[in-house]
């Protein structure tokens, strides 16, 4: 319950800087002041009518009878309607007359350009989406897919959604043992990979991985691969088949399926604080109107924006503002598949100049890496094309959060810091940009139809300045329904926590203009690099290397990543620990991005007397700060000395 407040969050809480836009912006603003105060008020006093107005600009085969039902904790948006996503984000684009526009512009990491249009978008879609029904899937199935940054991600998500199957995106960087235990729990019989995908100039060999996890999922009959790499991976006789043969035989013709608004749409794992990951469940109709409608308001979308979000389609941000919003407003997306430092710190700045990128939305982790290479990189670039900043996936800090708005924004893009989660499904507290100034530091405001407090955990509201827990009090359309095949344990830990209230999971204050300003997780669940990691998975992790007897894993606040992965351990009797050893097995059991950083080997942890590890005491020793607290509850309090004085390794 207690995680330290980081240097860059204090310094986060004296900041006071406001940034107005410039009038300039705030005069063509899609959102006014003007329009958010009305809307927000409407959204929150008439939530109906406000959402039935967004989503009757969307197509829908079957209208419907009711705009929300409530029944604590689960929500059904548009109750009784048909519709689906993939026909509103293409066939309803080109019928507008969108056709011919760019829908989808990539940029591979060794500096091919793909360009597809709506119409070939849509073609490719329907010939996936047959190709899909071919290999036996159906409307209800789940289609797991382990894929790079390529346009076949987004073909693939669509296609999925064409046909009324969920599609569960594992991503790339996630280890075989990640993806086998996915691929298992959501009873994905066809999984859809590639050869490998660029990354710093190496082919991450994701068929590989892929045939290894194939041993241990009973369930999945076909594994698709996309040639990107030209790798020539061996196939599998009866189960493999590749993507361009099967979509060179299938047919070009075919409707989407109408399906039901509450019909899932997808399924992404994410960590919570507890053991396994767990698969968030969204549903078709209300993550639809969501994602529409926070695109275009959020990033003041015009029909001539060519709109970059970094993010891989392997996380929350990349199904909402990679495919699904942007989309569904016929915009120009533009996907990168590498790394930002490929061939050199400059790519991002390159790819800007390169196809006039006008919206950027990135993470913090990014901006503090690139800003740390000093600001010849951008200032080498035309970056004139830009008129609007976004940043998600973690709380920005000032210092990067100007350098962003200064260097590459020119002081002429507001900057919108955008909070949101997996379980929200679409940004829910941000500032409009042309409506409202911006805080450097602070997400802002509430989104239409969030109705955000700051509670205790006991569940008393809190006032002005005071910080406690991050809550919402009321369903809202792109929320979460369940947690897949555990609704147990999304009763608990979202509608449990505090009574009668969705718990964030973040801690966070208000200020008294009502900005929010979100100060990180408050349970054991880590920020790297905007990416969510729970503390008992690396643990378990861990002690399942035969050197490894105890572990417990901690954050401790980076520079770069916001937070890195600081391992405390005991070894096993007999054993010697090789900290290589240990981090190539982490790498494996989840992923390089949950390797630990530090690892501290000891003859003991500081427990309570009952066994419980204090991991509080942990944190302020990985953060190298003096301990502080009571230690009398701790069986062995020397043990604190001990762990302060060892070296990492
Ligand atoms: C954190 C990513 C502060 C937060 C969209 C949240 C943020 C978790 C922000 C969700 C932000 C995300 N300011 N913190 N603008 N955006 N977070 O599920 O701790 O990968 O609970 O969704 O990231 O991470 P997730």
């Amino acid at each position: 319950m207690t995680t330290p407040l980081s240097d860059h969050i204090d310094a986060m809480l004296h900041e006071d800087r406001v940034i107005a836009p410039s009038e300039a912006f705030a005069a063509q603003a899609r959102v006014t002041r003007e329009d958010y105060d009305r809307l927000y008020r409407q959204s929150i006093d008439d939530p109906q009518t406000f959402w039935a107005d967004v989503a009757g600009e969307l197509e829908w085969m079957t209208p419907w009878t009711q705009v929300l039902e409530w029944q604590e904790p689960h929500a059904q948006w548009f109750v009784g309607a048909q519709t689906n996503i993939a026909h509103n984000a293409l066939d309803r684009n080109v019928a507008r007359g969108l056709g011919d526009k760019r829908a989808i512009v990539w940029e591979g990491e060794d500096g091919e350009v793909r360009t597809y249009t709506y119409a070939e978008l849509l073609a490719e879609v329907k010939k996936a989406a047959n190709a899909l029904s071919g290999l036996g899937v159906q409307a209800g199935d789940r289609v797991t897919l382990y894929l790079p940054m390529i346009p076949e991600a987004a073909i693939a998500m669509l296609a999925c959604a064409r046909i009324g199957a969920a599609h569960s995106v594992v991503f790339g960087g996630f280890s075989v043992s990640a993806l086998s235990d996915r691929i298992n729990d959501a009873q994905s019989t066809v999984l859809i990979t590639a050869d490998g995908g660029l990354r710093r100039g190496n082919l991450v060999p994701l068929k590989a991985n892929a045939d290894e996890a194939a041993r241990t999922t009973p369930g999945l009959q076909h594994i698709v691969v996309v040639n990107r790499g030209g790798s020539n991976p061996p196939m599998q006789e009866g189960r493999d088949v590749w993507w361009h043969d099967l979509l060179a035989g299938a047919g070009e013709e075919h409707d989407a399926v109408p399906v039901d608004s509450e019909h899932p749409l997808f399924i992404l794992y994410t960590s919570g604080s507890t053991g396994k990951p767990k698969g968030v469940l969204h549903t078709t109709g209300g993550y639809m109107v969501g994602t529409y409608l926070t695109t275009r308001t959020v990033f003041d979308l015009r029909d001539d924006d060519v709109y970059w979000c970094t993010a891989d389609v392997g996380w929350v941000t990349g199904h909402s503002y990679i495919v699904y919003g942007p989309l569904l407003n016929g915009a120009t997306v533009l996907m990168y598949e590498g790394a930002p430092n490929q061939p050199d710190w400059g790519r991002f700045w390159d790819i800007v100049q390169k196809h006039r990128v006008t919206i950027l939305y990135t993470a913090p982790t990014a901006i503090r890496a690139i800003m740390r290479q000093g600001d010849a990189y951008p200032n080498a670039y035309d970056l004139s094309s830009l008129r609007l900043l976004g940043s998600v996936g973690e709380p920005i800090n000032p210092e990067a959060w100007m350098w962003y708005y200064r260097v590459i924004g020119g002081e002429r893009c507001p900057v919108v810091d955008t909070w949101w989660q997996t379980e929200t499904g679409s940004i829910m507290l941000t500032t409009l940009p042309g409506a409202y100034p911006s805080k450097p530091g602070s997400a802002g405001l509430p989104m239409f139809g969030v109705d955000a407090a700051i509670m205790t955990r006991e569940g008393q509201e809190l006032g002005p300045n005071d910080g406690g827990l991050l809550v919402i009090k009321k369903p809202w359309p792109s929320m979460l329904r369940t947690v897949y095949g555990d609704d147990a344990r999304y009763r608990k830990s979202y509608w449990g926590e505090i009574p009668h209230v969705y718990f964030a999971g973040d801690g966070a204050r208000r200020d008294a203009e009502g900005y929010y300003t979100v100060m990180g997780r408050v349970d054991d669940v880590l920020n790297v690099s905007g990416h969510r990691l729970g503390t008992m998975e690396i643990e378990s992790a861990l002690v399942a290397h035969p050197s490894v007897a105890e572990a417990a894993v901690v954050g401790r606040p980076d520079d770069v990543k916001g937070e890195c992965v600081v391992a405390f351990i005991t070894p096993q009797g007999g054993h010697t620990v090789d900290p290589a050893a240990l981090r190539a097995h982490v790498s494996k059991e989840i992923g390089a991005l949950a390797r630990p950083d530090a690892i501290i080997v000891a003859e003991a942890l500081p427990k309570t007397r009952s066994g419980k590890i204090m991991r509080r005491f942990l944190r302020q020793i990985a953060a190298g700060r003096a301990i502080e607290g009571d230690t009398s509850t701790l069986e062995d309090p020397s043990v604190l000395d001990r762990l302060a004085a060892t070296e990492a390794v």
